[in-house]
């Protein structure tokens, strides 16, 4: 046999998996290494030790609420696509609010939906809109205990139902700019901590930046929606904030999902622009990327589980073929372990309490 120093000096000293085979393969060495002396069962002996060695560990802090707040409404309304999440009167969303914080949730994202539509989206930044009351009020309640984001897009408020604005039958990108930097300067003067463009318009994140600079909204941080499929996985979204485009797709915006090396340019180019937080989404499609960009920058990583992934689980669960609360800790730590610090999730409500009962 031989002994330890032997062995060490015979393996690279940085070794990496493919040394570790090469050096398996000298079969001399398999004593050392591989089964019986290496049982990786021990390391799962026993509850305690498990624990011990539990390598990812989801938290409350990671999360965040997505909330709809829709005017015209006096009672809250359940989504048909989405059993369990509401859509709420600004008379009742404070009391949602006070459950989510007391939950020890810190942070939630607020989508508006309005009466008025037209063709540019002009409601989105009405000082006295849905979204910004919301935000103004929940801010004025619960100051700096909860961080606010706001979606910055304007598909809730274009009566055709798309992120921008149309020209000539296509989506004008820099028209879209300047009603985008009003939306997200209205929600800042509302007290929103983060602005979340959504509309995937290029230059969204720099046009944000430089308005709210301008306004001295320098500690406004931007939340970008960095790298944003288009995808089948929004659609329970679109019935929730009646923000299914009219005619169309948004192919032309949103990114394909088969396009890993462009998903990067895009998060290059939000982190260029200034963006502070990068946002990944759909979340449980996209988890190879989700890893590679928090590889590959210094940025906090968000990534947002969208409507579908959200109702697939619901549904089975409601069905019985899944149990619902291990099936979220799965997928949430999931996303986690891919390289996610900030989870959007209409499962978060949910998350925190198994999260707290599990302390
Ligand atoms: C608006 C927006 C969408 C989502 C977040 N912001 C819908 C879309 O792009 O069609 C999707 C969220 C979800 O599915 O939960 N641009
Ligand atoms: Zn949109």
């Amino acid at each position: 046999m031989k002994d330890y120093k032997t062995i060490k000096k015979n393996t690279p000293s940085n070794s990496n998996y493919r040394d570790e085979f090469k050096f398996l393969l000298n079969k001399s060495n398999t004593n050392y290494n591989i089964f019986p002396k290496m049982r990786l069962r021990r390391l799962r002996k026993s509850e305690a030790i498990r624990d011990l060695l539990q390598e990812t560990h989801l938290s409350i802090n990671d999360l965040v609420v997505p909330l709809f707040v829709q005017e015209g409404i006096d009672k809250e309304v359940e989504i048909e696509s989405m059993p369990g999440i509401f859509r709420f009167p600004i008379d009742s969303i404070l009391q949602e609010v006070k459950e989510i914080v007391t939950l020890g949730i810190k942070a939630i994202i607020l989508f508006g939906i309005p009466l008025k539509k037209d063709n540019f989206g002009n409601s989105s930044f009405d000082q006295k809109g849905i979204v910004q009351q919301a935000i103004k009020i929940i801010k004025d309640t619960f100051g700096d205990k909860l961080a606010v984001i706001s979606d910055v897009c304007l598909c809730q408020y274009t009566s055709h139902g798309h992120c921008g604005i149309i020209k000539d039958n296509r989506i004008d990108n820099d028209r879209t700019l300047s009603i985008l930097a009003k939306t997200a300067l209205s929600h800042a003067k509302s007290g929103a901590d983060i602005v979340a463009p959504s509309a995937m318009m290029d230059g969204q994140v720099k046009i944000l930046r430089d308005i709210l600079d301008e306004n001295n909204y320098q500690d406004t941080l931007i939340l970008g929606y960095s790298a944003k499929q288009a995808s089948s996985f929004f659609s329970p979204f679109r019935d929730a904030a009646h923000s299914l485009p009219s005619f169309g797709n948004r192919h032309s915006y949103q990114m394909p999902f088969t396009n890993l090396r462009e998903a990067h340019r895009e998060i290059i180019s939000d982190m260029e622009e200034g963006a502070d937080i990068l946002m990944i989404k759909p979340a449980i499609p996209n988890l190879d990327l989700i890893y590679s960009a928090k590889q590959n920058s210094f940025h906090p990583i968000a990534a947002y589980s969208v409507s579908g992934e959200y109702s697939m689980i619901k549904a089975a669960s409601l069905n019985n073929w899944i149990d619902e609360v291990s099936a979220i800790t799965e997928l949430l730590t999931s996303i986690k372990r891919a390289g996610a610090d900030i989870i959007i999730s209409y499962h978060a409500k949910k998350m925190a309490e198994i999260l707290s009962n599990s302390k």
